[in-house]
């Protein structure tokens, strides 16, 4: 067993959070990671608040363990925090924003609040707005990265910086290796994005979990503001696919002047309702597109290079959780008494 404080204080049984990679991590992946004693959080950003009641109800259904909502504070519409606090969620985890408004409420209704954050600064705001975990993210992360740090220098800074509260590692941890070096950085956790999209749960394309198994860190590029239709000016890591590679060959040319600028690539039809895609929108791609999944964002992070297959998402908890106890028993082994003189 691994236990630390954060387990105690969310009531679950090992350091391990599922990132909310957006839609992808739907009520499936959530409760197959709070099932097997981590803690679970649902994508929830852009949602409507019918949809969000109806996938925490889909989880409820699926887990009585503790779980999380991912929400995303930059242009957040009105109702959904408060349709996860009057649904009893218990952990909110915030993203790219001041969670300062939000603190109070959910303390009120017993919610717990994370934040995650991309440098010292932002950790030490969050601090202030009582925030009860900080997830500290490296640059090495998948998806919208909200600093420029890597993870083994930004973790141990935050860590000093915010003594009163639980931090949590996330960028470049995929195994129990990286669990316990997360450890050793003062983290009591991780939260890991794209080791669970290549879970069998995740509510993504089998070709876009492939891509995550076959492909290393170097396939991985840092945009500053490539998939931006629909967010802007917030940089990001993605798999290069044949979009990626498109804009590349052309010279990586700015906003407004890259390939196909303002074509449409396909559909997404969600609760009923159809939308049409934008070239360069910024979505996680689910099997609700008819897009031509090339055209899509493979949001994934530098840990590509540590995931080699596709795994039941209970299973990679229990496997991180072993693999991590077999590193420490090697660890104390090298560790030996000093020799008399
Ligand atoms: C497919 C994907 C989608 C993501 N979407 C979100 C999101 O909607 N909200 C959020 O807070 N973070 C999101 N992230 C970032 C994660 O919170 C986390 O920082 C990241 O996954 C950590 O790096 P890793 O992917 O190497 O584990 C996303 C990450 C991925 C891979």
């Amino acid at each position: 067993m691994l236990k630390t404080e954060l387990c105690d204080r969310l009531g679950i049984e090992h350091p391990i959070l599922s990132a909310g990679f957006g839609p992808g991590a739907g009520p499936d992946v959530v409760a197959a990671v709070s099932n097997a004693g981590g803690c679970g959080v649902l994508g929830a950003s852009g949602f409507s608040v019918p949809y969000l009641r109806e996938l925490i109800g889909r989880v409820r259904a699926l887990t009585t363990k503790p779980f999380g909502v991912n929400l995303i504070l930059e242009d957040i519409a009105e109702g959904p925090i408060e349709a996860c606090l009057d649904a009893g969620v218990p952990l909110l985890v915030f993203f790219w924003g001041d969670p300062t408004p939000y603190v109070g409420p959910a303390h009120a209704h017993g919610a717990k609040v994370a934040i995650q954050v991309g440098s010292v600064d932002e950790a030490r705001a969050a601090a202030t707005a009582g925030v009860d975990f900080v997830i500290a993210q490296g640059v090495e992360a998948g998806g919208h990265v909200r600093g420029t740090t890597a993870l083994s220098v930004l973790l141990p800074a935050v860590v000093d910086a915010v003594t009163a509260i639980p931090v949590l590692a996330s960028g470049g941890v995929a195994d129990g290796r990286g669990l316990v070096a997360a450890l050793s950085l003062g983290a009591q956790g991780v939260s890991m994005g794209t080791r669970f999209v290549a879970s069998e749960e995740a509510f993504v394309p089998r070709l876009y979990k492939e891509r995550i198994v076959s492909g290393v860190a170097e396939d991985t590029i840092y945009v500053e503001d490539l998939f931006n239709v629909g967010w802007e000016k917030a940089p990001h890591r993605v798999l290069r696919n044949a979009i990626v590679r498109e804009w590349e060959a052309a010279g990586k040319p700015p906003v407004g002047q890259r390939p196909g600028e303002g074509t449409t690539v396909g559909s997404r039809t969600r609760a009923g309702q159809t939308m049409a895609i934008t070239k360069y929108a910024s979505l996680t791609p689910t099997p609700e597109y008819t897009s031509d999944l090339e055209y899509l964002p493979f949001w994934a992070g530098q840990t590509c290079s540590l995931i080699r297959d596709i795994r039941p998402a209970g299973q990679i908890v229990h496997d991180i959780v072993r693999e991590a106890e077999q590193v420490i028993d090697r660890l104390a082994r090298i560790r030996t008494a000093p020799q008399p003189a």
